[in-house]
């Protein structure tokens, strides 16, 4: 399996902050942003590893993040975001490395206490289709949300404003290769982005998506209040524990 970590956008939320950097190089607690989805990866056994950035610090990535050695890889690959179009965009941008083969989708801001072993192990052993992974959160209205009745997955919508339940998705996804043949059948969102969350609305129409809880905490560090939270978890706990 390959690792797609998507560390693009303009960051605009965590403004000034991210007028002079990319959002995924500043810090929570003790490192830069993007090394947490890096171990994230590289702790389920992902060692093939592409970065998608872009903006106008693109070439910070390679200057702090080199071949990879610091987390025992032989070498990184990046790919270049030109505007801002959105999460499935970005992700298209890796079509070329997936080379058939399934993927793990990490949005370069989504940080977690512990690990996606399992997860992805189950996913190895699944014939195709795609798997999400879903997290009780207090605001759901700030996330993909995950509608579950009698342990079946019904739909999951983009922030909804009346969630059907407090699942998020959070944003690790794991794909087989139809994902960038899905990604050609979205149309941009009223925020005129292709949303990962009418991907995944593909797969769960085709039958294929299965799903599974994460343990241990997870945020994502867009805005002020999460990018603190960010700190204080890794701070209390660390982050991508193995066991
Ligand atoms: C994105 C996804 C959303 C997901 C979230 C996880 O939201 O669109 O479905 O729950 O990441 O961090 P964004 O952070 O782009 O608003």
């Amino acid at each position: 399996m390959k690792g797609i970590i998507l560390a693009g956008g303009l960051g605009t939320r965590l403004n000034p902050l991210t007028k002079i950097t990319n959002k995924h190089l500043l810090p929570i607690y003790d490192k830069p942003m993007i090394y947490y989805p890096i171990q994230t990866l590289v702790n389920a056994g992902i060692k093939d590893i592409m970065v998608v950035t872009g903006g106008n610090y693109a070439g910070d990535f390679l200057r702090l993040l080199g071949n990879g050695r610091e987390f025992g890889l032989s070498h990184i690959h990046y790919a270049y975001q030109e505007g801002e179009g959105g999460i499935a965009e970005a992700l298209s941008l890796a079509a070329w490395f997936a080379e058939g083969e399934k993927i793990c989708v990490v949005l370069g801001d989504n940080i977690i206490e512990k690990n996606i072993i399992k997860a992805v192990k189950d996913f190895e052993m699944q014939k195709n289709g795609a798997k999400i992974l879903l997290k009780e959160v207090p605001d759901p209205e700030r996330f993909g949300v995950a509608e579950i009745t009698n342990g079946k997955l019904r739909s999951i919508e983009e922030k909804p404003k009346a969630p059907k339940s407090n699942l998020a998705v959070i944003g690790i996804y794991l794909y087989d290769d139809r994902v960038f043949d899905f990604i050609k059948g979205i149309k941009p969102s009223d925020r005129g982005e292709l949303e990962i969350t009418d991907v995944n609305n593909a797969y769960l129409k085709d039958g294929t998506m299965t799903w599974e809880t994460l343990n241990g905490w997870w945020t994502d560090a867009g805005t002020f209040e999460s990018l603190l939270r960010a700190s204080i978890l890794v701070s209390q706990t660390g982050a991508n524990n193995i066991s």
